[in-house]
């Protein structure tokens, strides 16, 4: 039978329509949930319907598209709200994405508080605010916690679940099960810790990065080269660890016979943590950038970046297909 629009059952509300709320809308709609979207702004709201509208019909275009319904159909099951609580109406999931500011965390979650339902699931995308600093003294603070998306979320799949110390695990277990169900690659972390799982990864590698930079080692191309050319070929399909266990006979074997070496690596060429990204050396690496990526190129890179990473996804789904 063709898939036809609003063939799930229940709606999903999206609080802040900036460009998490656009890509969390296009995720759930693609999965053939209802959504709707709220925003404090409502000329914001206006815009945010034409760029769904946009993007998703460009997404057909271009086959980035995802589930099985038509942009049409999916911009069907997209409504928009001018009022928190008539979003919230009947919805059993929300996911907020309203800036990243503690007090307006704080605010939001207070009043999405006021009028949620006793099951409803209050998600935050929060990329470094824990849940436990804005949901503290809530009615529903068993049903609130983290589920940070990274950039682009449509093609980058992996979404960090962090619950807070009174998160109910039953949550975390439905959030994380519909996190598969609409396509996303969900991680569950089983307490809060400042920068979830992806940032401190993330910080280990530009504070070498910064490090060999600053000590006039190689370029920041060249740096960057080693990424892209180099470790993110082989982690776009296993992490650190699995590399670790397939680089030699297992990763016991691995470590007989390398972990020696890379402790002397560190203990020669590591400098201490934590690293400050300094603006003087931030400048140097700009001077370079302006070369190639200068400030007023940046959008047309990131396009360039954006369909290069629908590409990968769209392999990853063909690759994962054939397994
Ligand atoms: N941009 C990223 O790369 C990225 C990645 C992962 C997670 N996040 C997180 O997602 C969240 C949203 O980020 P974004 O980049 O979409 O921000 P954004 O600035 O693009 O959008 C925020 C939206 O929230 C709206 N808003 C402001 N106050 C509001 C309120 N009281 N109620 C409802 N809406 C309100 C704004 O009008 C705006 O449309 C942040 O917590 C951010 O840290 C961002």
């Amino acid at each position: 039978m063709a898939a036809t629009p609003g063939n799930k059952l229940g709606k999903i509300a999206i609080v802040g329509s900036g460009l998490i709320g656009q890509n969390w809308s296009m995720i759930f709609a693609g999965a053939g949930y209802n959504v709707t979207v709220f925003d404090v702004d409502p000329d914001q709201l206006t815009r945010a319907q034409t760029s769904l509208k946009n993007t998703m019909e460009q997404y057909e275009r271009d086959g980035y598209l995802r589930g099985k319904l038509t942009a049409a159909q999916q911009m069907s099951l997209v409504s928009t709200s001018s009022s928190l609580s008539e979003c919230l109406k009947d919805s059993f999931y929300v996911q907020e994405c309203v800036p990243e500011n503690l007090e307006l965390k704080k605010k939001v979650f207070a009043e999405m508080d006021a009028v949620a339902s006793e099951d409803m699931i209050l998600a935050s995308s929060s990329s470094c605010l824990c849940a436990s600093m804005f949901t503290d003294g809530l009615s529903h603070k068993s049903n609130m916690l983290v589920a940070h998306p990274i950039n682009p979320p449509y093609f980058i799949p992996l979404v960090e679940l962090v619950p807070a110390p009174w998160t109910n695990q039953d949550v975390v277990t439905k959030v994380r099960a519909l996190m598969e169900e609409v396509g996303q690659s969900p991680i569950t972390l089983r307490r809060e810790s400042l920068g979830f799982a992806l940032n401190r990864i993330q910080y280990a590698a530009i504070n070498e990065s910064w490090n060999m930079y600053q000590s006039g080692l190689l370029s920041a191309e060249d740096i960057d080269r080693v990424c892209h050319n180099g470790l993110g070929l082989r982690y776009a399909f296993i992490g650190p660890l699995e590399t670790m266990h397939l680089n030699a006979n297992g990763i016991t074997d691995y470590c007989d016979r390398y972990a020696e070496g890379a402790y002397n690596v560190q203990k020669e060429t590591f400098k201490p943590v934590p690293v400050m990204y300094d603006v003087a050396t931030a400048q140097k690496v700009q001077e370079e950038f302006n070369q190639t990526i200068p400030l007023d190129k940046l959008a047309e890179r990131r396009s360039w970046r954006d369909k290069r990473l629908a590409e990968l996804s769209k392999l990853k789904k063909t690759l994962d297909g054939e397994k």
